[in-house]
């Protein structure tokens, strides 16, 4: 038996130099005349050991890490091939406690299999949940969804089985399937992970999300920053719809279904799902006024479920394994797992995937090591730019959307960017009017003016005029964009100024006071 390699193509892994490494490979392989195949898998997803090479032994897969094309001659030397020891040797992956403290549903084959080959996809458990979903009525494979307890993973966590309902119930002569894949917040890469990993589950996830809602088109509205992404899923799609995955006969039954890569143009706001839908229109992406909602009169003014990425490649498993085993992880109304996505100053950065529950100081502290500068952590933002920042003292927070939300907080996609004591609170503050500033669609005046205006306010408090008043004046503008914005751009900007000022009082002190204080 020829051995085999698997040296990522993600795009993680891709910029920490995999290309180079596989390369390298190759060549050594060419050299030595050794016939092995080299699998280009996604990652796992510890990035802080990308390039992470496996080899398929005897005894099971064994990883080293990070590898550099330069260790690769060693490795060999190594015999790294049938797992011999190497000071890059992590043993069997599994085992990794990164890996192992994990409970991975959605993201179960991510870095196993080959990204782009359906036979192993089926070969590790694909396409058993759409096998199912064929042979039910849309009703029932809706139930079952609702039942899951799945939620929204895009942010809103908005109960996916109630808005496939909404469309099922709603009478038209077309209905379409837009998974949202512009994955515009900071510290968030699950789509892309999985886009790039295993693009299967999240075609199977829309095939079944077709089928239980009576839409026979599907799109996957992807940013332009992805293109590893866009070229994985083309061809993913291809082949799906040569094998009779994807076409007028769904795995042989009477259901018709394909999809569409789109690409975006670049605007955080097209991540919002009506100007996603405008932007897929060919339009400006703008925010529409809802109601109508997008259910109703969504694509092209049809019923249309607009889901996030992971959310519809959850739906594979659930279909598979029933409502009552995914429902089992979890806590509160967060139910199943979430791939949780450590980024920024943080020493073990990547994804995580976990059942809902697990405490925010766990995950910095003992998931993600502390920081990486080894300085103290000061605080931590979740939920993308428009989250808010948590201070050490609300560390016990469990990762549930109501807990957070307690905490004037938010889950959103699952992004958390890790902050040492050398970060500026008011100047983070600042930065969340500046990026909503930049990046409002301009369509209602608390969002496009306050921004700017937020701006400006901020900078005074940061030369110290007036203070108090300026203090008081933020606080007041922050209302007006919470309750008057038409969208959550706006509306939420105010939760990463706010927590900065509620809870790090200090870095707002009136100039003097600031500079002595340092
Ligand atoms: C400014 C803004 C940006 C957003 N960006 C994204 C995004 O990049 N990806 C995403 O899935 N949802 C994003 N959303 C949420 C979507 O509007 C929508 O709630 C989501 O796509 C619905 O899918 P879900 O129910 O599966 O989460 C954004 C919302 C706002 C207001
Ligand atoms: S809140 Fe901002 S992004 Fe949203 S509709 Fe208003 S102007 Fe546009």
């Amino acid at each position: 038996m020829s051995a085999t390699i698997y040296i990522p193509g993600d795009s993680g892994a891709l910029a920490l130099g995999a290309e180079k490494v596989a390369k390298a490979a190759a060549k050594e392989l060419a050299e030595r005349g050794i016939a092995a195949k080299i699998v280009r898998n996604g990652s796992r997803g510890a990035y802080f050991l990308e390039p992470m090479v496996e080899v398929e032994t005897a005894e099971g897969r064994r990883a080293y890490g990070p590898v550099k094309a330069a260790d690769i001659k060693g490795l060999f030397d190594a015999g790294f091939l049938t797992g011999g020891q190497h000071r890059l040797a992590l043993g069997d992956p599994e085992d990794i406690p990164f890996f192992a403290k994990q409970t991975r549903l959605t993201f179960a084959r991510c870095g196993i299999t080959d990204p782009v080959s359906l036979e192993d996809y089926e070969a590790h458990g694909g396409l058993d949940g759409l096998r199912k979903a064929v042979a039910m009525a849309p009703l029932d494979i809706v139930k079952q969804v609702t039942e899951s307890g799945l939620r929204g993973r895009g942010g809103a966590g908005f109960p996916t089985g109630i808005k496939w309902k909404t469309v099922l119930d709603t009478a038209a002569d077309r209905k379409y399937i837009v998974c949202n894949a512009d994955e515009g917040d900071s510290a968030t890469f699950a789509d892309r992970m999985i886009m790039e990993g295993d693009p299967f589950v999240l075609i199977e996830g829309m095939t079944i999300a077709g089928i239980a809602t009576g839409a026979t088109k599907g799109f996957v509205y992807i940013r332009s920053e992805y293109p590893h992404a866009v070229a994985t899923m083309n061809k993913a799609v291809e082949v799906a719809r040569k094998a009779g995955v994807l076409g007028a006969t769904v795995l042989g039954s009477p259901n018709a279904f394909d999809i569409e890569i789109r690409v975006g143009a670049g605007a955080y706001v097209c991540g919002e799902e009506t100007s996603l839908l405008n932007s897929l229109e060919g339009k400006r992406g703008v925010v529409r006024a809802k109601p109508p909602l997008p259910a109703i009169q969504g694509l092209f003014g049809k019923p249309t479920v607009i889901n996030n990425v992971i959310s519809l490649a959850s739906v594979p498993i659930i279909m598979d394994k029933g409502a009552a085993f995914y429902k089992d992880f979890g806590m509160g109304r967060s139910r199943g797992t979430i791939p949780i996505q450590i980024a920024g100053n943080v020493k073990h950065g990547g994804l995580f995937e976990i059942a809902f529950g697990l405490s925010l100081g766990e995950i910095v502290d003992e998931i993600g090591g502390g920081t990486r500068s080894g300085r103290p952590v000061k605080a931590v933002q979740v939920g993308g730019p428009l989250g808010a920042y948590f201070p050490r003292e609300l560390f016990d927070t469990p990762f549930d959307y109501e807990e957070f939300a307690k905490r004037d907080g938010l889950i959103g996609h699952a992004g958390i960017t890790v902050f040492d004591d050398t970060a500026d609170m008011l100047k983070m503050a600042r930065f969340a009017m500046e990026f909503c500033a930049i990046e409002s669609c301009g369509k209602c005046t608390p969002c496009r003016i306050g921004s700017t205006r937020g701006m400006e306010v901020i900078d005074r408090l940061a030369a110290g005029i007036e203070p108090e008043k300026s203090l008081a004046l933020v606080t007041d503008l922050c209302n007006t964009m919470k309750f008057g914005s038409l969208c959550a751009l706006g509306g939420f900007t105010p939760y990463p100024v706010m927590s900065a000022i509620t809870h790090f009082p200090e870095d707002f002190k009136p100039a003097p006071a600031r500079v002595a204080a340092e």
